[in-house]
Protein backbone atom coordinates (compact mmCIF):
# COMPACT_ATOMS: atom_id res chain seq x y z
CA UNK A 1 0.00 0.00 0.00
CA UNK A 2 1.47 3.36 -1.36
CA UNK A 3 1.18 6.06 1.44
CA UNK A 4 -1.57 7.95 -0.60
CA UNK A 5 -3.45 4.92 -0.14
CA UNK A 6 -2.78 4.96 3.70
CA UNK A 7 -4.03 7.83 4.62
CA UNK A 8 -7.09 7.41 2.22
CA UNK A 9 -8.03 4.58 4.70
CA UNK A 10 -7.23 6.80 7.57
CA UNK A 11 -9.33 9.69 6.37
CA UNK A 12 -12.26 6.95 5.02
CA UNK A 13 -12.44 5.82 8.76
CA UNK A 14 -13.38 9.28 10.36
CA UNK A 15 -12.37 10.21 13.53
CA UNK A 16 -16.00 9.12 15.56
CA UNK A 17 -15.37 5.61 13.78
CA UNK A 18 -12.09 5.04 14.72
CA UNK A 19 -12.13 6.67 18.64
CA UNK A 20 -14.43 3.76 19.86
CA UNK A 21 -17.31 2.91 17.87
CA UNK A 22 -19.71 6.21 17.75
CA UNK A 23 -20.54 5.43 14.45
CA UNK A 24 -23.17 8.24 14.56
CA UNK A 25 -20.14 10.88 14.94
CA UNK A 26 -18.57 9.36 12.11
CA UNK A 27 -21.64 9.74 10.07
CA UNK A 28 -22.41 13.35 11.19
CA UNK A 29 -18.77 14.70 10.23
CA UNK A 30 -18.03 16.56 7.42
CA UNK A 31 -16.20 15.77 4.83
CA UNK A 32 -12.51 16.73 5.81
CA UNK A 33 -11.10 20.01 5.54
CA UNK A 34 -6.93 20.62 5.42
CA UNK A 35 -6.25 22.37 8.81
CA UNK A 36 -2.92 23.97 7.98
CA UNK A 37 -0.53 24.64 10.62
CA UNK A 38 1.91 28.12 10.79
CA UNK A 39 4.73 28.30 8.58
CA UNK A 40 7.28 26.71 10.71
CA UNK A 41 6.01 25.23 12.87
CA UNK A 42 8.24 22.60 14.02
CA UNK A 43 6.91 18.59 13.89
CA UNK A 44 9.03 16.07 15.83
CA UNK A 45 8.69 12.76 18.04
CA UNK A 46 10.00 12.50 22.02
CA UNK A 47 11.45 8.71 23.33
CA UNK A 48 12.65 9.13 26.53
CA UNK A 49 16.20 7.26 27.99
CA UNK A 50 14.99 3.94 29.95
CA UNK A 51 12.13 3.70 27.99
CA UNK A 52 14.39 2.77 24.73
CA UNK A 53 17.74 2.75 25.30
CA UNK A 54 18.67 -0.47 27.15
CA UNK A 55 22.04 -1.47 27.56
CA UNK A 56 21.67 -1.00 31.36
CA UNK A 57 25.29 -1.96 31.97
CA UNK A 58 26.72 -0.64 29.43
CA UNK A 59 29.79 1.72 29.08
CA UNK A 60 30.32 1.83 33.26
CA UNK A 61 26.20 2.72 33.56
CA UNK A 62 25.01 3.10 36.70
CA UNK A 63 21.85 1.57 38.29
CA UNK A 64 18.79 3.85 38.44
CA UNK A 65 15.78 3.89 40.26
CA UNK A 66 13.72 2.48 37.29
CA UNK A 67 16.35 -0.67 37.41
CA UNK A 68 15.42 -1.16 40.99
CA UNK A 69 12.04 -0.90 40.82
CA UNK A 70 11.43 -2.63 37.37
CA UNK A 71 13.39 -5.50 39.28
CA UNK A 72 10.79 -6.08 41.95
CA UNK A 73 8.51 -8.66 41.93
CA UNK A 74 4.88 -6.96 41.09
CA UNK A 75 5.85 -3.71 40.10
CA UNK A 76 5.85 -3.94 36.04
CA UNK A 77 3.18 -5.78 34.12
CA UNK A 78 4.75 -9.11 33.03
CA UNK A 79 7.76 -8.76 35.38
CA UNK A 80 8.92 -6.57 32.25
CA UNK A 81 12.27 -4.38 32.47
CA UNK A 82 14.35 -1.67 30.45
CA UNK A 83 17.32 -3.95 30.51
CA UNK A 84 17.23 -4.21 26.90
CA UNK A 85 13.72 -2.06 25.97
CA UNK A 86 14.45 -0.99 21.79
CA UNK A 87 18.44 -1.18 22.34
CA UNK A 88 18.93 2.56 21.10
CA UNK A 89 21.59 2.41 22.73
CA UNK A 90 23.34 0.38 20.27
CA UNK A 91 20.58 0.96 16.99
CA UNK A 92 20.79 4.91 17.21
CA UNK A 93 21.19 5.64 13.84
CA UNK A 94 18.14 3.25 12.84
CA UNK A 95 16.15 5.81 14.97
CA UNK A 96 17.77 8.56 12.95
CA UNK A 97 17.01 6.80 9.91
CA UNK A 98 13.65 5.79 11.46
CA UNK A 99 12.89 9.99 12.01
CA UNK A 100 14.46 10.98 8.35
CA UNK A 101 12.31 9.15 7.10
CA UNK A 102 8.93 10.55 8.66
CA UNK A 103 10.44 13.47 8.11
CA UNK A 104 10.44 14.91 11.59
CA UNK A 105 12.36 18.26 12.39
CA UNK A 106 13.32 17.82 16.19
CA UNK A 107 14.08 15.17 18.25
CA UNK A 108 13.45 15.19 21.79
CA UNK A 109 15.00 12.63 23.57
CA UNK A 110 16.61 11.92 27.35
CA UNK A 111 19.52 11.82 28.86
CA UNK A 112 20.36 8.98 31.29
CA UNK A 113 21.77 10.84 34.83
CA UNK A 114 23.57 7.47 35.70
CA UNK A 115 24.81 7.22 32.14
CA UNK A 116 26.71 10.34 32.76
CA UNK A 117 27.37 10.53 36.69
CA UNK A 118 27.02 6.41 37.54
CA UNK A 119 26.65 7.19 41.52
CA UNK A 120 25.11 10.57 40.73
CA UNK A 121 27.94 12.91 41.93
CA UNK A 122 31.08 12.89 41.03
CA UNK A 123 32.98 13.36 37.90
CA UNK A 124 31.92 12.47 34.20
CA UNK A 125 32.05 9.09 32.79
CA UNK A 126 33.50 10.01 29.59
CA UNK A 127 31.74 6.96 27.25
CA UNK A 128 28.10 7.95 29.05
CA UNK A 129 28.51 11.28 27.43
CA UNK A 130 30.04 10.24 24.55
CA UNK A 131 27.28 8.75 23.58
CA UNK A 132 24.87 11.47 23.86
CA UNK A 133 27.66 13.43 21.78
CA UNK A 134 27.02 10.96 18.96
CA UNK A 135 23.66 11.11 18.94
CA UNK A 136 23.98 14.87 18.63
CA UNK A 137 25.98 15.02 16.13
CA UNK A 138 24.19 12.65 14.04
CA UNK A 139 20.85 14.39 14.16
CA UNK A 140 22.50 17.90 13.50
CA UNK A 141 24.20 16.13 10.93
CA UNK A 142 20.70 14.69 9.55
CA UNK A 143 18.89 18.13 10.03
CA UNK A 144 16.82 17.80 12.70
CA UNK A 145 17.33 19.54 16.11
CA UNK A 146 18.30 17.49 19.19
CA UNK A 147 16.45 18.65 21.78
CA UNK A 148 17.40 16.55 24.46
CA UNK A 149 15.29 16.47 28.07
CA UNK A 150 17.84 16.27 31.35
CA UNK A 151 15.60 14.40 33.37
CA UNK A 152 12.98 11.94 32.42
CA UNK A 153 12.73 9.82 35.68
CA UNK A 154 16.23 7.63 36.09
CA UNK A 155 17.46 9.03 39.06
CA UNK A 156 20.63 7.32 40.06
CA UNK A 157 19.84 5.09 43.00
CA UNK A 158 22.64 6.11 45.66
CA UNK A 159 20.52 9.22 45.13
CA UNK A 160 17.47 7.50 46.34
CA UNK A 161 19.56 5.45 48.25
CA UNK A 162 20.44 9.17 50.10
CA UNK A 163 16.98 10.05 50.70
CA UNK A 164 15.88 10.70 46.77
CA UNK A 165 13.69 13.99 45.57
CA UNK A 166 12.65 14.49 49.22
CA UNK A 167 15.97 15.43 50.36
CA UNK A 168 17.14 18.96 49.15
CA UNK A 169 20.75 17.74 48.38
CA UNK A 170 19.32 16.29 44.85
CA UNK A 171 18.50 19.84 43.97
CA UNK A 172 22.25 20.01 44.07
CA UNK A 173 22.94 17.10 42.36
CA UNK A 174 20.84 17.41 39.24
CA UNK A 175 22.58 20.91 39.31
CA UNK A 176 26.09 19.40 39.33
CA UNK A 177 24.88 16.46 37.04
CA UNK A 178 23.63 19.32 34.40
CA UNK A 179 26.54 21.64 34.40
CA UNK A 180 28.72 18.14 33.28
CA UNK A 181 25.90 17.63 30.59
CA UNK A 182 26.10 21.11 29.77
CA UNK A 183 30.06 21.47 29.28
CA UNK A 184 29.97 18.91 26.89
CA UNK A 185 27.06 19.69 24.84
CA UNK A 186 25.70 23.22 25.50
CA UNK A 187 27.51 24.38 22.45
CA UNK A 188 26.17 22.51 20.29
CA UNK A 189 22.43 21.84 21.64
CA UNK A 190 20.22 24.86 21.25
CA UNK A 191 16.86 24.00 22.99
CA UNK A 192 17.24 22.43 26.47
CA UNK A 193 13.72 20.71 28.51
CA UNK A 194 15.23 19.95 32.31
CA UNK A 195 12.73 18.29 33.82
CA UNK A 196 9.91 15.63 32.12
CA UNK A 197 6.47 15.72 33.79
CA UNK A 198 7.94 16.91 37.51
CA UNK A 199 4.24 16.29 38.76
CA UNK A 200 4.05 12.87 37.93
CA UNK A 201 7.77 12.03 38.84
CA UNK A 202 6.93 13.22 42.55
CA UNK A 203 3.31 12.05 42.90
CA UNK A 204 3.54 8.59 40.99
CA UNK A 205 7.10 8.14 43.05
CA UNK A 206 6.49 9.07 46.15
CA UNK A 207 2.60 10.07 46.04
CA UNK A 208 0.55 7.32 44.74
CA UNK A 209 4.28 4.60 45.04
CA UNK A 210 3.08 3.28 41.05
CA UNK A 211 6.64 4.55 39.69
CA UNK A 212 9.78 4.06 41.07
CA UNK A 213 11.07 4.40 43.83
CA UNK A 214 6.91 2.98 44.78
CA UNK A 215 7.03 5.22 47.81
CA UNK A 216 4.07 6.18 49.60
CA UNK A 217 4.92 9.09 51.42
CA UNK A 218 2.59 12.25 51.61
CA UNK A 219 4.90 14.31 53.14
CA UNK A 220 7.92 13.36 51.36
CA UNK A 221 6.48 13.87 48.40
CA UNK A 222 5.57 17.41 49.73
CA UNK A 223 9.30 18.17 50.47
CA UNK A 224 9.92 15.92 46.65
CA UNK A 225 7.99 18.44 45.07
CA UNK A 226 10.22 21.74 46.59
CA UNK A 227 13.51 20.24 45.81
CA UNK A 228 12.53 19.64 42.21
CA UNK A 229 11.39 22.82 41.62
CA UNK A 230 14.88 24.17 43.09
CA UNK A 231 16.61 21.35 40.30
CA UNK A 232 14.49 23.35 38.11
CA UNK A 233 15.20 26.68 38.27
CA UNK A 234 19.30 25.68 39.48
CA UNK A 235 19.70 23.65 36.23
CA UNK A 236 18.17 26.57 34.19
CA UNK A 237 20.34 28.48 35.70
CA UNK A 238 23.43 26.09 35.07
CA UNK A 239 22.79 25.97 31.20
CA UNK A 240 22.51 29.75 31.03
CA UNK A 241 25.99 30.23 32.75
CA UNK A 242 27.19 27.48 30.02
CA UNK A 243 26.03 29.30 27.07
CA UNK A 244 23.67 32.14 27.41
CA UNK A 245 22.43 31.73 23.78
CA UNK A 246 20.67 28.45 24.89
CA UNK A 247 16.54 28.34 25.37
CA UNK A 248 15.58 26.57 28.34
CA UNK A 249 12.25 25.01 29.54
CA UNK A 250 10.53 22.07 31.11
CA UNK A 251 8.12 19.65 30.09
CA UNK A 252 4.93 20.18 32.28
CA UNK A 253 2.01 17.47 32.05
CA UNK A 254 -1.27 19.52 32.14
CA UNK A 255 -4.72 18.42 32.55
CA UNK A 256 -8.39 19.43 32.69
CA UNK A 257 -9.79 18.82 36.16
CA UNK A 258 -13.32 17.78 36.97
CA UNK A 259 -15.55 17.64 39.68
CA UNK A 260 -17.18 14.36 40.16
CA UNK A 261 -20.66 16.06 40.76
CA UNK A 262 -22.13 19.39 40.21
CA UNK A 263 -21.68 20.06 43.77
CA UNK A 264 -19.66 23.46 45.37
CA UNK A 265 -17.12 20.85 47.45
CA UNK A 266 -16.23 19.25 44.37
CA UNK A 267 -16.10 21.64 42.56
CA UNK A 268 -14.18 23.46 45.16
CA UNK A 269 -11.90 20.26 45.51
CA UNK A 270 -11.64 20.19 41.47
CA UNK A 271 -9.89 23.49 41.52
CA UNK A 272 -7.67 22.51 44.21
CA UNK A 273 -6.43 19.60 42.46
CA UNK A 274 -6.03 21.85 39.78
CA UNK A 275 -3.55 24.37 42.11
CA UNK A 276 -1.67 21.27 42.78
CA UNK A 277 -0.68 19.40 39.45
CA UNK A 278 -1.11 22.47 36.73
CA UNK A 279 0.41 25.27 38.87
CA UNK A 280 2.45 23.98 41.84
CA UNK A 281 5.57 23.40 39.43
CA UNK A 282 5.16 25.90 36.62
CA UNK A 283 3.39 28.92 37.79
CA UNK A 284 5.72 28.76 41.26
CA UNK A 285 8.86 28.70 38.70
CA UNK A 286 7.75 31.47 37.04
CA UNK A 287 6.92 33.34 39.84
CA UNK A 288 9.01 32.45 42.65
CA UNK A 289 5.81 31.47 44.83
CA UNK A 290 3.55 28.81 45.22
CA UNK A 291 -0.15 29.24 44.82
CA UNK A 292 -2.43 29.12 47.90
CA UNK A 293 -2.82 25.50 48.42
CA UNK A 294 -1.44 24.06 51.85
CA UNK A 295 -2.23 25.42 55.60
CA UNK A 296 0.08 28.83 55.60
CA UNK A 297 1.14 28.34 58.94
CA UNK A 298 2.46 25.04 57.74
CA UNK A 299 3.80 25.91 54.27
CA UNK A 300 7.32 26.22 54.79
CA UNK A 301 7.87 23.24 57.37
CA UNK A 302 6.00 20.99 54.81
CA UNK A 303 8.27 21.93 51.85
CA UNK A 304 11.14 22.18 53.74
CA UNK A 305 11.11 26.26 52.45
CA UNK A 306 14.30 28.70 53.42
CA UNK A 307 14.44 31.52 53.88
CA UNK A 308 16.16 33.34 50.05
CA UNK A 309 13.96 30.23 48.30
CA UNK A 310 11.83 32.30 46.35
CA UNK A 311 14.94 33.38 44.41
CA UNK A 312 16.38 29.81 44.02
CA UNK A 313 13.03 28.67 42.60
CA UNK A 314 12.17 31.02 40.43
CA UNK A 315 13.40 31.14 36.13
CA UNK A 316 12.12 32.90 33.33
CA UNK A 317 11.80 29.88 31.34
CA UNK A 318 12.66 30.69 27.78
CA UNK A 319 9.49 28.14 26.15
CA UNK A 320 7.14 25.91 28.34
CA UNK A 321 6.98 22.14 27.02
CA UNK A 322 3.48 20.57 27.55
CA UNK A 323 2.41 16.91 28.15
CA UNK A 324 -1.05 16.51 27.35
CA UNK A 325 -2.74 12.58 27.74
CA UNK A 326 -6.06 12.73 29.73
CA UNK A 327 -8.06 14.44 32.19
CA UNK A 328 -8.90 13.70 35.91
CA UNK A 329 -12.10 13.29 38.04
CA UNK A 330 -12.10 15.24 41.66
CA UNK A 331 -14.77 14.33 44.19
CA UNK A 332 -14.23 16.05 48.03
CA UNK A 333 -12.90 13.38 49.93
CA UNK A 334 -11.19 14.80 53.42
CA UNK A 335 -7.88 13.02 53.86
CA UNK A 336 -8.10 11.54 50.52
CA UNK A 337 -4.66 12.33 49.67
CA UNK A 338 -3.17 12.38 52.96
CA UNK A 339 -1.83 15.92 51.84
CA UNK A 340 -2.51 18.40 54.22
CA UNK A 341 -5.22 20.90 53.28
CA UNK A 342 -5.89 19.33 49.82
CA UNK A 343 -8.85 16.77 50.73
CA UNK A 344 -9.66 15.21 47.36
CA UNK A 345 -9.66 11.28 46.04
CA UNK A 346 -8.68 11.89 41.93
CA UNK A 347 -9.08 9.68 39.58
CA UNK A 348 -6.75 9.73 36.48
CA UNK A 349 -7.57 9.75 32.64
CA UNK A 350 -11.39 10.34 33.05
CA UNK A 351 -13.02 12.88 30.93
CA UNK A 352 -17.16 13.16 30.81
CA UNK A 353 -16.79 14.17 27.54
CA UNK A 354 -14.78 11.13 26.69
CA UNK A 355 -15.29 9.73 22.87
CA UNK A 356 -13.51 6.49 23.69
CA UNK A 357 -10.83 4.78 25.48
CA UNK A 358 -7.57 3.73 24.35
CA UNK A 359 -6.02 0.44 25.08
CA UNK A 360 -4.18 1.81 27.93
CA UNK A 361 -7.64 3.03 29.62
CA UNK A 362 -7.68 6.49 29.69
CA UNK A 363 -10.44 8.57 28.44
CA UNK A 364 -9.83 10.48 25.01
CA UNK A 365 -10.96 14.00 25.31
CA UNK A 366 -9.94 15.86 22.20
CA UNK A 367 -10.90 19.59 23.24
CA UNK A 368 -9.31 18.31 26.32
CA UNK A 369 -6.39 19.89 24.54
CA UNK A 370 -7.62 23.21 23.44
CA UNK A 371 -9.20 23.86 27.01
CA UNK A 372 -5.73 22.87 28.67
CA UNK A 373 -3.82 25.19 26.39
CA UNK A 374 -6.15 27.69 26.76
CA UNK A 375 -6.03 26.90 30.83
CA UNK A 376 -2.27 27.26 30.87
CA UNK A 377 -1.77 30.15 28.98
CA UNK A 378 -3.27 32.58 31.82
CA UNK A 379 0.15 31.27 33.58
CA UNK A 380 2.29 31.61 30.38
CA UNK A 381 1.01 34.56 28.74
CA UNK A 382 3.57 35.05 25.52
CA UNK A 383 6.15 32.98 26.66
CA UNK A 384 6.68 29.72 23.43
CA UNK A 385 4.71 26.54 24.12
CA UNK A 386 6.36 23.52 22.56
CA UNK A 387 3.92 20.65 22.76
CA UNK A 388 6.54 17.81 24.67
CA UNK A 389 4.58 14.86 24.41
CA UNK A 390 0.89 13.65 22.87
CA UNK A 391 -0.18 10.35 21.67
CA UNK A 392 -1.63 7.44 22.27
CA UNK A 393 -1.68 3.55 23.31
CA UNK A 394 -3.06 1.32 20.32
CA UNK A 395 -2.26 -1.77 19.89
CA UNK A 396 -3.56 -3.59 17.11
CA UNK A 397 -1.71 -6.26 16.07
CA UNK A 398 -0.05 -6.54 12.52
CA UNK A 399 -2.78 -7.00 9.67
CA UNK A 400 -2.52 -10.03 7.65
CA UNK A 401 -0.50 -8.17 5.06
CA UNK A 402 2.06 -7.61 8.16
CA UNK A 403 1.26 -4.34 8.28
CA UNK A 404 0.67 -2.18 11.14
CA UNK A 405 -3.20 -0.61 10.70
CA UNK A 406 -3.49 1.76 14.01
CA UNK A 407 -6.48 3.58 12.49
CA UNK A 408 -7.55 4.35 16.33
CA UNK A 409 -3.99 6.29 16.77
CA UNK A 410 -4.37 8.03 13.15
CA UNK A 411 -8.01 9.50 14.38
CA UNK A 412 -6.40 10.36 17.92
CA UNK A 413 -4.27 12.33 15.96
CA UNK A 414 -5.91 14.30 13.71
CA UNK A 415 -8.68 15.06 16.23
CA UNK A 416 -5.83 16.19 18.42
CA UNK A 417 -3.95 17.96 15.97
CA UNK A 418 -7.14 20.19 15.10
CA UNK A 419 -7.74 21.08 18.77
CA UNK A 420 -3.99 22.12 18.47
CA UNK A 421 -4.90 24.33 16.01
CA UNK A 422 -7.60 25.89 16.96
CA UNK A 423 -5.76 27.06 20.19
CA UNK A 424 -3.21 28.44 18.29
CA UNK A 425 -5.69 30.28 16.12
CA UNK A 426 -7.38 31.49 19.28
CA UNK A 427 -3.82 33.21 20.71
CA UNK A 428 -2.17 30.44 22.24
CA UNK A 429 1.82 30.62 20.96
CA UNK A 430 2.49 26.81 20.60
CA UNK A 431 5.10 26.23 17.71
CA UNK A 432 6.25 23.17 17.77
CA UNK A 433 4.45 19.73 18.17
CA UNK A 434 6.20 15.94 19.77
CA UNK A 435 4.39 13.27 19.34
CA UNK A 436 4.78 10.47 21.62
CA UNK A 437 6.66 7.73 20.66
CA UNK A 438 8.89 7.48 17.66
CA UNK A 439 8.70 4.17 18.58
CA UNK A 440 7.22 1.35 21.22
CA UNK A 441 8.93 1.41 23.97
CA UNK A 442 9.15 0.56 28.27
CA UNK A 443 6.06 2.12 29.21
CA UNK A 444 6.67 2.61 32.79
CA UNK A 445 4.24 0.09 35.27
CA UNK A 446 2.87 -1.00 31.91
CA UNK A 447 5.83 -2.62 30.73
CA UNK A 448 5.79 -3.56 27.06
CA UNK A 449 2.10 -4.10 26.86
CA UNK A 450 1.17 -0.93 25.86
CA UNK A 451 2.54 0.72 22.34
CA UNK A 452 2.24 4.35 21.41
CA UNK A 453 4.50 3.95 18.76
CA UNK A 454 4.51 5.46 15.24
CA UNK A 455 6.96 2.62 14.59
CA UNK A 456 5.92 -0.88 15.70
CA UNK A 457 8.97 -2.49 17.38
CA UNK A 458 8.97 -6.50 17.66
CA UNK A 459 10.47 -7.07 20.90
CA UNK A 460 11.00 -10.54 20.66
CA UNK A 461 12.13 -10.85 17.35
CA UNK A 462 15.42 -9.09 16.84
CA UNK A 463 13.95 -5.60 17.38
CA UNK A 464 12.50 -5.20 14.36
CA UNK A 465 11.02 -1.95 13.42
CA UNK A 466 7.95 -1.22 10.98
CA UNK A 467 6.92 2.11 10.29
CA UNK A 468 3.06 2.41 10.99
CA UNK A 469 -0.35 3.48 9.12
CA UNK A 470 -0.05 6.31 11.36
CA UNK A 471 3.96 6.53 11.05
CA UNK A 472 2.88 7.51 7.32
CA UNK A 473 0.11 9.51 8.02
CA UNK A 474 2.05 11.25 10.47
CA UNK A 475 4.95 12.08 7.71
CA UNK A 476 2.27 13.13 5.48
CA UNK A 477 0.98 15.77 8.15
CA UNK A 478 4.73 17.43 8.58
CA UNK A 479 5.67 17.14 4.90
CA UNK A 480 2.56 19.11 4.10
CA UNK A 481 1.95 21.07 7.44
CA UNK A 482 -1.61 20.19 7.51
CA UNK A 483 -3.50 17.83 8.80
CA UNK A 484 -6.60 16.59 6.88
C1 LIG B 1 4.04 10.33 29.89
C2 LIG B 1 5.53 10.07 30.05
C3 LIG B 1 6.13 9.33 28.89
C4 LIG B 1 5.21 8.23 28.39
C5 LIG B 1 3.81 8.74 28.17
C6 LIG B 1 2.85 7.71 27.64
O1 LIG B 1 3.48 10.61 31.12
O2 LIG B 1 6.21 11.30 30.16
O3 LIG B 1 7.39 8.85 29.29
O4 LIG B 1 5.24 7.15 29.23
O5 LIG B 1 3.31 9.26 29.37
Amino acid sequence: MDRREVIRTGLALGAGAALGGRGALAAAEPAPRPVTFPDGFLWGAATASYQVEGAVHADGRGPSIWDTFSHMPGKVKNGDTGDVACDSYHRWRDDIALLRELGCKSYRFSIAWPRVQPSGRGPANPAGLDYYKRLVDALLEAGIRPFPTLYHWDLPQPLEDAGGWPVRDTADRLADYTGLVAAALADRVHSWCVLNEVKTFTQAGYLDGGHAPGRREPLAFLKATHTANLANAAAFRVLKAANPKVEVGSAYDCHPCWPATDSAADRAAAARWDTLINLWYLQTTLTGRYPALLPADRQAELLGWRTGDEALIKAPLDFVGINYYSGWKVAHRPGGTGIPGVNVEAQWAWSPRSIGKADNGWDIDPPGFYDILKRMQKVTGQIPIEITENGTADNTPAGPDGRFHDRRRIAFLRAHLTELRRAIADGVPVRAYHLWSLMDNFEWAEGYSQRFGLVHVDFAHGQARTVRDSGRWYAEVIRTNSVV
